[in-house]
């Protein structure tokens, strides 16, 4: 598989007779390729939560292609009947995962798009909300690239760059653009990949988007980062957001603020790659952002044969953290590098319109 064929993974698209949407089941990888159709609330719904569809960009873009799919089912006639029941509709599947701003932004940009159009017929309703999702995928997929390029001038030819979770192309994230990019411009980086307790999206996705890419690369426990870092294997560390704060703080995968904190400790960049889609202005800080709680079986059974723990050990299982915005040493946007203080860089570049 070449680099730009690993770029253009599909995390999400409409069926050939548009009326489905088709995700890669990300939980049965890198063993099994298997496409999901989905059409039904409750399988859209499941979809977002079990991480069959993950990463904070390719939810929304899913989002926005589920809620279509269901406002083709509508029996409504009436505009106030179609947009209450799209109401519904997108409270429900904005229930399936709350920390990723992405999945309410674009759920809410689709139903804005309903409101903007008060009184339309059904039928051209549903012909413009078609046109609005495939507009959120476009414009998520031109980000890509652009975050690359500005992520490709913060490292050198045989750097060597730690990664945490998965924020590639699966994710529709540009975490591992300015990796895959370097890779086509003939740049020879060496990845240490965390695999991303509990869950395992480093070792299940991003090592297999890195080798499908023939990037070299090595897996590492999450509690290995230190010694890597002290044995000076790591000149950069790359990560992904699901929000970030107008202030800067990131939240993303669990692990991702122990890793910046070692960072800081061995004088190792960490960066933020984020596409704009995931910056909350509403959320002034970190403390803002809510954190998803996941089940004890994905610590105590989950991918292993028999359980690791007593069934009566309590489990704590947030599904990501917050790092503070003076952890980060830059934080790349399809727009340009913004660099601490965030509220005033974030700001300048997306100025009030997007607050
Ligand atoms: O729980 P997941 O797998 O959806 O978490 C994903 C991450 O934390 C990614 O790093 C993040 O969404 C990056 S994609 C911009």
């Amino acid at each position: 598989m070449s680099v730009e064929s690993v770029k253009r993974a599909v995390a999400a698209r409409l069926s050939d007779d548009g009326k489905a949407v088709v995700c890669l089941d990300q939980t049965l990888l890198p063993n099994e390729t298997v496409y999901l159709t989905l059409d039904k609330a409750e399988d859209l719904w499941e979809a977002i939560y079990m991480l069959r569809v993950r990463g904070a960009p390719s939810i929304g873009v899913f989002a926005a292609y589920a809620i279509y799919v269901l406002a083709l089912q509508t029996k409504e006639t009436t505009y106030e009947g179609f947009a209450a029941e799209f109401t519904k509709n997108k409270e429900y599947l904005d229930s399936s995962r709350p920390t990723a701003v992405n999945l309410a932004k674009q759920l809410n940009r689709m139903e804005k798009t309903v409101k903007k159009h008060e009184g339309a017929a059904v039928a051209d309703l549903l012909a413009i909300l078609k046109e609005e999702a495939l507009a959120i995928h476009r414009e998520e997929l031109d980000m890509l690239n652009a975050v690359s390029e500005y992520g490709l001038t913060l490292v050198k030819d045989g750097d060597g760059i730690l990664t945490h979770c998965n924020a590639g192309p699966l994710a529709m994230s540009p975490g591992l653009g300015a990796i895959l990019l370097g890779k086509e411009r003939g740049y020879e980086f060496h990845c240490w990949v965390d695999e991303t307790r509990p869950l395992l999206q480093g070792a299940r996705l991003t090592s297999y988007e890195l080798q499908l890419a023939g990037v070299d690369c090595t897996l590492i426990c999450d509690n290995m980062a230190s010694i890597v870092m002290k044995e000076g294997k790591v000149n950069a560390c790359f990560i992904g957001c699901d929000r970030v704060a107008a202030n800067g703080d990131t939240a993303n995968k669990i692990g991702s603020s122990g890793v910046a904190i070692l960072a800081k400790h061995y004088g190792i960049p960490f960066y933020v790659f984020c596409p704009s889609s995931t910056i909350d202005f509403s959320c002034k800080t970190g403390a803002d952002i809510k954190i998803e709680q996941r089940k004890p079986e994905e610590i105590k059974t989950k991918f292993y044969e028999k359980p690791m723990a007593l069934e009566s050990v309590k489990c704590y299982n947030p599904a990501f953290d917050v790092t503070d915005a003076e952890l980060i040493s830059a934080i790349v946007t399809e727009r340009g590098i913004c660099r601490y203080p965030y509220t005033e860089s974030l700001k300048a570049l997306f100025q009030e319109e997007d607050a």
